[in-house]
């Protein structure tokens, strides 16, 4: 009997050869297409993964699942990789990870493979993950070990075997898209003096072409979840749904990064995140009126190694468990709404208020109503400043 094995599927060249290579190295492959709001045409990729010989194809509709359990919990953090990446790829890996293992579990496989190339933090990402949910597991990386050095030779051998791909298009960049953003390299882009062009970008405008005027938004967080959108409660996908039309509209949210990969090479990446910056944008603005000095400060270093740990496919650990832990401890005071302005590439906090608020008027006024002992100042800063008298 064929060994059973559940391929991470996703409709492209490299998983659909992949499905082929596979099969005729004897197993029978089950395509698991993971939707976490990349915004395919799922049919066309059942096609595809069935003419290149898959046994079964399915769906998994993970996009709640990706908001309530790797998307919040990583805002509420305010994670945040090399100052400019809000980790979308990253934070999918692991969740379709676990989906893996799910789905060869009840096919009874104890195989699972997936289409990373040997170079990319996504391969880290999915086998640690695996790794750390189900042992036995045994993870194949096609694009790893076969001999199909080039896109060409994987076109040839698509072609040979009949496997519709679609070779019209000439494939520029290598895309990677959900709902909390889009990675965009390779290509053009491998050069880090080059500027990307405008046709580059997925899904926010060029902001030449964007709105004249500015948009406000006013965003209401509960325990450091944002639920609403200008008083209207929308669910998690619904919301980051929006903030991506419209932000991508004021062309905010765009980045571009020279990062360091897990693997130790240095690699350039595009991302396009405007639903995603928008948030962070908002959740940190409330976080400065509820939350206290040396909470604020201690959560930036925690922020600072839950990024790297996200990246680093160390999702499953102790520590990312404690973490959230105590982010989620952090959390309860978050409440409140946030006005933002976008506009031209801009995202500017304008105004916030929680009935949790912190800001005491009564003590940082200049005008009437003072309460502030300003007599108390001078022996403070006579204790404070002692240490270093001359
Ligand atoms: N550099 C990002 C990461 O490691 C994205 C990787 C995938 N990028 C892509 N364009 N396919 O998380």
């Amino acid at each position: 009997m064929a060994k059973k094995i559940v391929l991470a599927y996703s409709g492209g060249l490299d998983t659909s050869v992949a499905v082929r290579w596979l099969r005729d190295k004897g197993y029978s492959v089950i395509c698991f297409l993971a939707d976490v709001g990349q915004g395919q045409d799922f049919g066309l990729a059942r096609k595809r993964a069935k003419a290149a010989g898959a046994v079964k194809f399915m769906v998994g509709d993970l996009k709640s699942e990706f908001v309530e359990d790797f998307i919040w919990p990583s805002l509420k953090v305010n994670a945040v990789y090399e100052s400019k990446y809000l980790l979308a790829t990253a934070l999918s890996r692991p969740l379709i990870a676990k989906k893996l293992v799910e789905v060869a579990h009840k096919e009874g496989a104890s195989y699972v493979a997936h289409g990373c190339t040997g170079k990319g933090n996504d391969q880290v990402r999915f086998e640690v993950s695996i790794g750390a949910l189900d042992s036995g597991i045994k993870v194949i990386a096609p694009v790893r070990e076969w001999d199909i050095p080039t896109r060409e030779a994987e076109i040839r051998y698509a072609k040979l075997h009949k496997i519709p791909i679609d070779v019209t298009k000439k494939k520029v960049y290598s895309i990677d898209r959900n709902l909390w953003g889009i990675s965009i390299e390779s290509g053009k882009l491998e050069d880090p003096w080059f500027e990307p062009k405008e046709d580059t970008y997925q899904i926010t405008r060029e902001i030449k072409k964007s709105p004249n005027k500015p948009c406000y938004l006013k965003i209401y967080f509960k325990n450091g979840i944002p639920v609403k959108i200008n008083g209207k409660t929308l669910s998690g996908i619904a919301l980051i749904d929006k903030l991506n039309k419209i932000g991508g509209l004021y062309s905010v949210g765009r980045s571009d990064l020279i990062e360091d990969r897990l693997i130790g090479i240095k690699s350039r990446e595009i991302y396009e995140a405007p639903g995603a910056s928008i948030l962070l944008e908002a959740h940190k603005a409330l976080e400065s009126l509820v939350l206290d000095r040396e909470t604020l400060y201690f959560k930036e270093i925690v922020a600072l190694r839950y990024s790297r740990l996200v990246y680093d496919g160390l999702w499953y650990t102790p520590l990312k468990k404690a973490i959230d832990k105590f982010v989620d401890y952090t959390q309860r005071n978050v409440i409140g709404t946030v006005n933002l302005k976008l506009f031209k590439g801009n995202i500017s906090v304008v105004g916030r208020k929680s009935p949790k608020s912190l800001y005491k008027k009564e003590l940082a006024t200049y005008g009437k109503g003072d309460k502030f002992d300003q007599s108390l100042a001078k022996g403070f800063i006579e204790l404070w400043g002692l240490p270093y008298k001359k």
